[in-house]
């Protein structure tokens, strides 16, 4: 049985003011077993963000159906919104609220971001690339059954971005948590998911749903990643500036 298993039939928003009644979605119909990961690949503007606010239960306002797995779920915003005022080790705090075992939990989990001296910084003292660290760590802290991610890496470096897709790579193999990725960036989801559901631009509406090829070595691999994009994706992205070191 699917762990995640999402209909929307049709999602839209209605007229306000001057502006008229807007479709967003229409028949965008997919599944994720356990452990898989599922990534959305459209366009700017297709309604991926509308998507997981929609499987999150942020938004019920949609024709459909949503069916998630029993547990905790993590959400990975677009812009990665710690507590600016508060240190890491309280951003990771405030989603375990309370457990028992919380101080060993955010250690692991920020020495599995590669930032284990960082529990003491204000978030408003971080590198984007590192909240965006921070925002993953705080996202696996509470051992998700369903992690979402709304494009992780954005307005990153070429190579920063590269490197955080390897970390993510690592933490979904080491968490086999099923996840849901939406990008506009086709090589992200050739690296990092099982399996790509393809939107059209706006209303998004299903256009493929891919198979990824590719061994866990060969998803660290830019060459294979590329060649994967080009043959897969009809959007045949230019090469990566970037060193696959
Ligand atoms: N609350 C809202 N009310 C009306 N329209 C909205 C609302 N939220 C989003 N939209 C519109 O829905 C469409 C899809 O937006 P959404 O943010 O889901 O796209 P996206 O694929 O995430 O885009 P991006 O790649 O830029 O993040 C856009 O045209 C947006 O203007
Ligand atoms: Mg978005």
């Amino acid at each position: 049985m699917a762990a995640l298993s999402v209909n929307v039939v049709r999602k839209r928003f209605p007229a306000l003011g001057a502006a008229p009644e807007k479709l967003v979605l229409e028949n965008v119909r997919f599944a994720a077993s356990e452990g898989e990961t599922v990534a959305v690949l459209g366009p700017s503007g297709c309604g991926k963000t509308t998507l997981l606010n929609l499987v999150a239960g942020l938004d019920p306002e949609f024709e459909g159906r949503i069916e998630r797995p029993p547990g905790r779920l993590a959400f990975v915003f677009q812009e990665p919104r710690l507590l600016p005022w508060r240190t890491v080790e309280d951003n990771l705090r405030f989603v375990l609220a309370g457990e028992a075992d919380a101080k060993a939990r955010i250690d692991a989990a920020l020495a599995e971001v590669e930032l284990p001296d960082a529990g003491p910084v204000y978030a408003s003292r971080l590198s984007l690339g590192m909240a965006r660290r921070v925002a993953l760590a705080r996202a696996l802290v509470v051992r998700p059954s369903l992690l979402l991610l709304d494009e992780p890496f954005v307005s990153l470096d070429q190579p920063t971005a590269w490197r955080l897709r390897l970390l993510l790579l690592d933490l979904l193999a080491r968490h086999a948590v099923t996840t849901l990725l939406v990008t506009h960036e086709p090589r992200e989801a050739v690296m990092l998911a099982d399996r790509i559901l393809l939107l059209t631009a706006a209303p998004g509406r299903p256009r493929a749903e891919l198979r990824v090829p590719l061994s866990p070595e060969e998803r660290r691999d830019l060459a294979r990643i590329e060649a994967v994009a080009r043959r897969l994706l009809p959007d045949r992205p230019e090469p990566l500036a970037v060193e696959a070191a």
